[in-house]
């Protein structure tokens, strides 16, 4: 099993439409299960159209099995919930998290041994203990940025920190892939954006800017359930395709 997250210390850059879309659209050929382990629960909300019994850190608690917790939400995509009520996620993370640095990979584990074949770990935008420690159980990690000015700057500072973990934990955490999201071609910043990431040596995704993805969102749909035909998917797939066969 491949173990992706979507991360940067900088919110509204797409983590979660990415991680979803990607998830909905590699499980055409994978057994996928996307976790929602921001204490938002915005991925969750967008997938799921009742509240779930259990959720993600009744897991990390041991109170339940990861199986118990898993919702089916399309043939071959599950989803690991989290839904911010009462913050359960925030405050297993400040408090227990602390004693369990492993816990991630035991649900990684324990997720490969379920029988998925990618897990895909959606993030809130922090660098707090929690993200760390989700970075750390990773096999990559997939950097979202949009074209705004100052964000070259956040892949630097993300390359970083992750060196620093993958050092200071003897990890090989992977990041070689960054997905610029919500591109206008008709801006030119926007265009010398890009062109400053192509400098970059990274295997790059273009998304252009399309309402459909937020549309597709409220109505509980992956934006190629919503309109096959939107601008956005034919990229979002190329990337799809990549994950599923690395
Ligand atoms: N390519 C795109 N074109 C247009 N809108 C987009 C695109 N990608 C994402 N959006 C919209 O931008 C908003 C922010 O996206 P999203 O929630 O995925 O970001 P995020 O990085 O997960 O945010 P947070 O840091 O709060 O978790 C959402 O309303 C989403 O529908
Ligand atoms: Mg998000």
């Amino acid at each position: 099993m491949r173990s992706v997250a979507f991360h940067i210390q900088k919110g509204g850059v797409g983590k979660t439409t990415l991680s979803g879309n990607i998830a909905a659209l590699a499980c055409d050929s994978k057994r996928v299960v996307l976790i929602d382990c921001d204490p938002q629960g915005n991925s969750s909300s967008w997938f799921l159209t009742e509240t779930p019994r259990h959720e993600l850190a009744d897991v990390l608690q041991g109170s339940i099995s990861v199986k118990q917790a898993l919702v089916s939400v399309r043939e071959n995509l599950s989803i690991l919930p989290t839904f911010s009520l009462d913050g359960a996620l925030k405050q297993y993370a400040e408090t227990r998290l602390n004693d369990e640095p492993f816990i991630f990979e035991e649900l990684v584990g324990e997720l490969a041994l379920l029988g998925f074949d990618l897990a895909i770990f959606d993030l809130s935008p922090g660098m707090s203990r929690l993200e760390k420690s989700v970075l750390l159980a990773m096999d990559e990690v997939i950097v979202p940025l949009t074209p705004e000015y100052f964000s070259v700057d956040g892949i630097t500072i993300f390359n970083n920190e992750l060196g620093k973990l993958n050092k200071n934990f003897r990890r090989r955490v992977r990041f070689d892939r960054i997905v610029c999201n919500a591109i206008n071609h008709s801006f030119r910043r926007h265009r010398e954006f890009v062109a400053a990431l192509q400098a970059l040596d990274y295997e790059l995704y273009l998304v252009p800017q399309d309402a459909r993805l937020a549309e597709s969102q409220i109505r509980h749909q992956s934006a190629s359930e919503y309109d096959h035909q939107a601008k956005a998917v034919p990229e979002l797939r190329r990337l799809a395709n990549a994950l599923v066969s690395s």
